[in-house]
C-alpha cells in the first residue's frame, strides 16, 4: 500500500496528482480544485463519467463562501450546525469554479469533513479539494485505507486516517425558494435526516420545509451504484435459503453454492458504519451471494440513507408476494 503523509499529500495535490483522503463518511479521491490535471485524474482513475459533479471539500465556511455566488442564511445556518460533518450543501457556484467540478452545472457541492487529518491538510491548501468516494465508478465505497488499496492498488497514494466513523456518504441538500417559501431538498439521504435539518433551521429561526427529492435530481444518483462483487439480494425476513433459493437462481440464471444470510446491526449508527465493510467482506470470505432483509423498524427515517445504498447496490429484490407462494407450496 502506498501511504503518504500530510506534507507529501499536499505536494502531490498541488502538483496535479490525486491522493486518497480520509473523511468521517468514506475515503475520498482528492484532487486540487485549481489543477485541471488533478481534476481530470480523479475521473480517469475512477473511470467516472464527466456528467457526475464532484463535491469540494474545504476546512472553513470562509473558504466555502469564496466558491459560491449565493450563500444564503439557510446555507449559513446549516453549515454552522453541521460542519465539520456529513452534510454537503449545494450552492450557486462562483464563476471561478472549474466546470470540471460541476459538470457544467451552475451550482457546486460544498462540504467540510469531520476528520482531523483531512481538516489539517485542507487548512494548508488554497481553495479546496474536490473528492468523490475513492472507488471505481458504481462500486462499493471505501471506509478504510485497505478498501482504497483494493480499488486502485499502488497507483493511488493514501493518507491513512483509520476507519470512517459514519460509514455512508454525506447527506446532499439543495436549497430553493418556491412561492417565497424556502425548501431544502435532500438529493442523497445520509446521516442528516429531514427531521434533523428541519430542527436545525427551526432553532435558527429560519423555518423551512425539508423534503426528500422524489426523483434522483443529483446527476450521480444513478439507479445502480455501490455494487458489491457478488450479487446482493433483498429477501423477506422469513426467507429460508434451503426452501427458496431456486427462485433466486432462476431469476439470476446462475447457481449458488455458498450463500451469506446477514442482518444489519440493530443500531443505525453502527449499521451504517459497518455497511460497506460488510458488503466488501462477503466475497473475500468466499461467499458467492449475500442476502439480507428489510425489517419492520428499518422503515423509520434513521434508516433511509442505509436503505438508499442497499437498494442501489442490490442485484435483485424478492417481493414478499413472489416468495410467499413458494414457501407455502413447500409446506
Ligand atoms: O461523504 C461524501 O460526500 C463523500 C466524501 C468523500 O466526502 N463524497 C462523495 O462524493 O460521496 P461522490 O462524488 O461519490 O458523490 C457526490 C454526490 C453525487 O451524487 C453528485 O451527483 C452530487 O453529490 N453532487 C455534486 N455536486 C452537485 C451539484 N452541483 N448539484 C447536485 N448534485 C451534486
Ligand atoms: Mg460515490
Amino acid at each position: 500500500m502506498k501511504l503518504t503523509d500530510l506534507d507529501d499529500a499536499k505536494t502531490k495535490l498541488l502538483s496535479g496528482d490525486v491522493v486518497a483522503i480520509p473523511t468521517e463518511t468514506v475515503y475520498g479521491l482528492g484532487g486540487w480544485i485549481y489543477s485541471d490535471a488533478g481534476l481530470k485524474k480523479i475521473f480517469s482513475t475512477k473511470e467516472r463519467p464527466f456528467f457526475d459533479p464532484l463535491i469540494v471539500h474545504i476546512d472553513s465556511m470562509a473558504k466555502a463562501k469564496l466558491l459560491t455566488s449565493q450563500w444564503t442564511e439557510i446555507h449559513e445556518a446549516l453549515a454552522l450546525a453541521a460542519w465539520p460533518g456529513p452534510l454537503t450543501l449545494i450552492a450557486k457556484k462562483h464563476s471561478s469554479v472549474n466546470p470540471l467540478i460541476t459538470s457544467g452545472l451552475d451550482s457546486v457541492g460544498l462540504r467540510c469533513p469531520r476528520h482531523e487529518i483531512t481538516l489539517k491538510l485542507l487548512s494548508e491548501i488554497e481553495g479546496g479539494v474536490a473528492a468523490p468516494s475513492a472507488n471505481k465508478f458504481g462500486k462499493t465505497s471505501p471506509t478504510t485505507s485497505k478498501h482504497v488499496f483494493e480499488e486502485f492498488g499502488e497507483s493511488v497514494s493514501i493518507l491513512e486516517g483509520g476507519p470512517s466513523e459514519v460509514g455512508i456518504e454525506s447527506t446532499v441538500v439543495g436549497i430553493h425558494k418556491i412561492d417565497s417559501q424556502t425548501v431544502v431538498e435532500i438529493y442523497r439521504p445520509g446521516f442528516y435526516t429531514a427531521s434533523m435539518l428541519e430542527k436545525i433551521l427551526k432553532n435558527a429561526n429560519l423555518p423551512a420545509k425539508v423534503i426528500y427529492a422524489a426523483s434522483p435530481v443529483a446527476p450521480g444518483q444513478l439507479k445502480h451504484h455501490y455494487m458489491p462483487k457478488i450479487p446482493l439480494v433483498i429477501v423477506p425476513d422469513d426467507f429460508n435459503w434451503d426452501k427458496s433459493h431456486g427462485l433466486i437462481e432462476e431469476k439470476l440464471g446462475m447457481t449458488f453454492k455458498n450463500p451469506k444470510l446477514w442482518t444489519l446491526s440493530q443500531n443505525p449508527t453502527l449499521a451504517s458504519r459497518e455497511l460497506y465493510e460488510n458488503l466488501r467482506s462477503f466475497d473475500q470470505e468466499g461467499f458467492d451471494i449475500s442476502l439480507t432483509s428489510k425489517i419492520e423498524y428499518h422503515h423509520s427515517e434513521d434508516w433511509l440513507g442505509i436503505w438508499n445504498r442497499l437498494e442501489k447496490a442490490k442485484t435483485l429484490s424478492l417481493e414478499r408476494e413472489e416468495v410467499r407462494p413458494k414457501l407455502s407450496d413447500d409446506k
